[in-house]
Parts: structure tokens; sequence; C-alpha cells
């Protein structure tokens, strides 16, 4: 059915298709659907505490006995200078912004996520049979997740990240391209050195690691998925297209912003979280960009935004989330996750049968 059956038989999956962990927006219904369609459902779980994610996993186990991914973020992720704090003009921007909007006082810097170590226990404690890491996956954390049974993927953004992820064990290579919405996922070196778009990421890839490789970055329909088979990938995970299935968290004001938005408005910013990740261009970005002022690390940047992200949700106001989203969001459709699956499963392989008998 499929021409590689390489990512398939080490996942066991029927179809090569990954629903991307999306912290903030996935939930059990959609991963379990996702799985239950014969494809590989994921969940985001950087943001949820070891008791919480416990709950989500048995949640996803009643709904599914087939394989899913929970993805964390790794470990140093939340090492940070915990006296950083923000420059003249940031502050002065967040202090103007919770006045606007009735809040207290400004958060001072602390972490986020976590703690990753008690995170992974969860995970191995409940046999969750995929476990995938974001900005790079050490040694240690892999060898813990294969004591147990479980099949380990990282997110590369060069082809010596993709290396490097080989090196430390895991057992498939996400290369994502530039295009991806969310984070970016590089880990070694500075992310615009690494925007490296998903067609000329993929083949180099590829071409150096012997493990599968799972194309990421602007894949919504069948011809993305075809089109990632044809660069030697071994199958897709696909973010910014899931989205657009009704059974996602997202929120209205989000998935408006969505439904609207071409390429072009999105871009990669570090304003949100520190960290660089692609977003539909809202009023937080572009003022806080406008500051010309050096912003916090991740985690700091993330945590003195909290609140304002929270009453943004609150009140339904694209202007202060984070809205998450990749280049291909022109490309968008509203639909329940069944459907979904099914539309891009038989039209991917509609398309390779063309093409195999033109
Ligand atoms: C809303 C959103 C949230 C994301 N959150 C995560 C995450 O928690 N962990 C992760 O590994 N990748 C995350 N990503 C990145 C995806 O894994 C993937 O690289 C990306 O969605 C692929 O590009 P696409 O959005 O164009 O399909 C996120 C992407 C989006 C759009």
């Amino acid at each position: 059915m499929w021409p590689d059956r390489k990512l398939t038989q080490l996942l066991g999956i029927e179809h090569p298709i990954i629903q991307a962990p999306m912290a903030g927006a996935t939930n059990p219904v959609i991963v379990a659907a996702v799985s239950n369609a014969g494809g590989l459902g994921s969940f985001g779980a950087a943001g949820t505490p070891p008791k919480k994610l416990r709950e989500t996993v048995w949640a996803i186990q009643e709904r599914t006995s087939k394989p899913f991914n929970i993805n964390l973020f790794a470990a140093h992720t939340e090492d940070f200078d915990r006296n950083a704090r923000p420059g003249p003009r940031l502050a002065e921007q967040l202090t103007a912004y919770h006045a606007e909007f009735g809040l207290g006082d400004v958060p001072v810097p602390g972490p986020m996520f976590g703690p990753f170590d008690e995170q992974l226990d969860v995970l191995i404690e409940e046999k969750v049979p995929v476990i995938s890491f974001h900005f790079g996956a050490d040694v240690a954390a892999v060898e813990r997740a294969h004591a147990d049974g479980a099949k380990v993927l990282c997110s590369a953004t060069t082809v010596d990240e993709a290396k490097t992820l080989e090196q430390a064990g895991v057992d498939a290579v996400i290369a994502q391209g530039g295009e991806a919405g969310g984070h970016r996922g590089t880990f070694s070196i500075d992310y615009e050195r690494a925007l490296i778009g998903t067609m000329a990421l993929v083949p180099q890839v590829v071409d150096a690691v012997s493990v599968p490789v799972i194309a990421a970055g602007g894949i919504m329909d069948a011809r993305g998925i075809v089109a990632s088979l044809a660069l030697g990938a071994s199958g897709v995970q696909m973010g910014t297209a899931f989205l657009g299935c009704v059974e996602m968290s997202v929120l209205d004001a989000w998935r408006s912003s969505l439904g609207s938005a071409a390429a072009e408005d999105t871009k990669i910013t570090k304003a949100v979280s520190g960290r660089p990740a692609r977003a539909i261009r809202n009023r937080y970005i572009e003022e806080v960009e406008a500051l010309g002022e050096q912003l916090l690390p991740y985690p700091a940047q993330y945590s003195v935004s909290r609140d304002l992200r929270k009453s943004a949700a609150e009140r339904d106001d694209s202007g202060f989330m984070s809205m998450w989203a990749g280049q291909g969001v022109g490309l968008i459709r509203n639909q329940p996750v069944d459907e979904f699956m099914r539309e891009i499963i038989e039209s991917s392989q509609k398309l390779l049968g063309q093409l195999g008998s033109s």
C-alpha cells in the first residue's frame, strides 16, 4: 500500500502519518482518533505536570489500543539564569499590557514546564509506546525510554543535528523544515542558519542517516505526503493541517485566524517564549519585536508573558495568544479528524498510483 514500510513497521502503525504533538492544542480525543485511523496520534505534553500527564495517558489508553506518541521538551530547556530580568522597554511594555487588561504584577521569570525526569518516569511507567523529544535528545533519556521498549523520535533542523540524534540512539529522525509551525526544534546552532526548507532538508538528512526519516514542515495534504515520500522520507509529521480538525483544542479566535491567514502572515519570533517559533503575527508579536531590545531567554520570556496569554484565552483575544502555525496555513480545512485522515490516506494512494502509472 505504501512504498516504504520502514516507519510503519518500526512504530506498528498502518499509515506513515504522524499527527504532530502540539502542546496546548492536542488532547486525548484527537490522539486516539488518529491512532485508531491507522496513523500515529501524538500528545504534546511539555506543559503537562506529571500527575495530569498520567491521567492524560490513561485517557488516551481508554480510547485506543493502538500505538500513540507523547512528546516532551528536552530537559535542558528549563535551565536558565534565575536572575534574568526584562530590559527596560520590555518591562514597561509588559506593565502597560497588564494595566490595559486589569492584570496584577508582571510575573517574575520562572520555569515553565517539566520536571522532565518525572514526566519521563510517568511515560515509562505507563508503557507509552512512542516517546518523542523536541530541542534534542540526551543519551540517558533515550536509554531510559528504550529500556522499557518505547520507540524514540526527535526533531532535527540540520543534517548535523540528525546525525547527533542518530548517535544518541533515536529510532527515527523528524526532519523539521523552516516552514513548520510552532517551535523550531533547533538545538545546536543559531536558528537562522538552521532555517532550511523541508524540500532541501529531507533528502540531505535521508542521505546522512540510516534510521527512518520523517518529513515535517508545510505538509498539508496528499501532495505534501507523496512529495515527502519522493524525497526519501519514510513518513510525515503534520501539525498545522491537523489544527483544522474540529476535535483539536484550538480557541475560537485562533481558529478564526487560522482560517483567514496566508503563508506570509506567519513569522518566526522569539517574542512569545524566548525560543524561535513560527506563529501567526498579532499585536503582541509586532509590538514586542518593535521594542528593538534583547528579549529574555527561554523559558523566562515565556513565563513573563504567561498571564497575558491566559487573559487572552479568557477574552478570546487573538492579539495576545500564541497562535502557532506553519507556512502551509492557507491550505487548512476545518473537518472532523476521521474524515481528514480518510481523505489524506485515499488521496495519497490515488496520487501515488497516478505518478506510478504515468
Ligand atoms: C500549534 C503547534 C504546536 C506545536 N507544539 C509542538 C510540541 O509541543 N512539540 C513538538 O515536538 N513539536 C511541536 N510543534 C511542531 C511540530 O512537531 C511540527 O514540527 C510542525 O507542526 C510541522 O510543520 P507544519 O505545522 O507545517 O505541519 C508544534 C506545531 C504547531 C503548529
